[in-house]
């Protein structure tokens, strides 16, 4: 079954499938159970614990919107970008976002909660969205840094979901995946063609640099002992890893890259462990972090702000989207009749 499958088909609507047996809820549950502990896949039409159900669309209604918002801050450069190479590239990376932000958001709807559900709850600040896009894009090198900071860290994140227990979920990861190795490659290319610039081109990467390392690193979620549903959601095989366990495989991943482009990373704490095989370093500000969360960021008030017009001028287009399915329905039963 593919994710356009599982969109015809929400939960709540009939489908020509011979109806089991009713069971109890016991039986239903052992069922789900082992499901998840075969690896297998849960799929919209499955019974499934409305606590799953609750988590799966926080989680990943959280997920569409930060693809959403996340266009805002690229976005931001479009029109200024030095040349026709760097726009084209520039326009399909945030064009792949939105298209991002919709494979999730069916995903979601496969869970019972639309589109226009989340939209609120987005806009009214009742659903949250990354961290990392609170923060503002000062020069054209933070384009480069973020495709290769910010999707780099969503890389990392989102490869395992791609084995999430989720059906929808884990196919719409495979693909965004996918495109998010294209823009981490383009946003590595751009800084490592600065760095072979001029002098003023190399402080502006590494100035770059120096904003949004610790800002990726808060990408991966509060540490595991701050992480209240990490053990709930790895238990039902909605997380494959832990917070401090992406946060690690991101720094391991990065430290070579950063050498090869010949940037410094802001922290004089990362050094090499032999004895763990992995690379030391300091944890980012979490009272900042949390600060941002609860919407006090850069830029918090004006990425939403941005999205609730762009939503209320939209109105005309789902409105004249609307009048014409009823049309193009109305004539289908017209033909039906006969
Ligand atoms: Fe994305
Ligand atoms: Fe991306």
């Amino acid at each position: 079954m593919t994710v356009e499958d599982a969109v015809d088909h929400p939960v709540d609507q009939p489908v020509d499938e011979p109806v089991d047996e009713p069971v109890d809820e016991a039986e239903l549950q052992a069922r789900f159970d082992a499901v998840i502990a075969r690896h297998d896949r849960v799929e919209p039409r499955d019974w499934m614990p409305e606590r799953y159900r609750a988590t799966l669309v926080r989680q990943i209604a959280q997920h569409a919107h930060s693809e959403i918002i996340g266009m805002q801050p690229e976005g931001n450069w479009i029109t200024r970008a030095p040349s026709l190479r760097r726009k084209a590239i520039l326009l399909a990376k945030v064009q792949d976002e939105a298209g991002h932000g919709l494979y999730l958001y069916s995903a979601c709807e496969t869970l019972g909660a639309s589109r226009t559900e989340l939209t609120e709850k987005l806009v009214s600040g009742a659903q949250k969205y990354s961290s990392i896009f609170n923060y503002p894009t000062l020069s054209y090198a933070d384009v480069g840094t973020i495709g290769w900071l910010v999707d780099g860290a969503a890389i990392c994140n989102q490869v395992p979901l791609c084995r999430t227990s989720y059906g929808p979920y884990g196919r719409a990861m495979i693909r965004v995946c996918k495109e998010e190795s294209f823009h981490q490659r383009q946003g590595y290319e751009l800084l490592m063609t600065m760095m072979r610039g001029t002098d003023e081109q190399r402080a502006m990467v590494q100035e770059s640099v120096d904003r949004f390392w610790w800002p990726a690193l808060m990408m991966f979620g509060p540490p595991d002992a701050d992480s209240p549903n990490t053990a709930q959601s790895m238990a039902w095989g909605i997380k494959r890893d832990t917070n401090d366990e992406l946060r690690q495989k991101f720094v391991d991943m990065t430290v070579p890259q950063a050498e090869r482009l010949g940037v410094t990373l802001p922290d004089p704490g990362l050094v090499w462990d032999a004895e763990r095989g992995h690379h030391d370093f300091t944890q980012p500000d979490w009272e900042e972090f949390l600060e941002v969360v609860k919407g006090g960021g850069p830029c918090n008030a004006e990425r939403i702000a941005h999205r609730r017009a762009a939503h209320e001028d939209g109105a005309w287009v789902r409105e004249a989207a609307s009048a014409f399915a009823r049309r193009q329905d109305a004539a289908a039963r017209e033909v039906s009749r006969g």
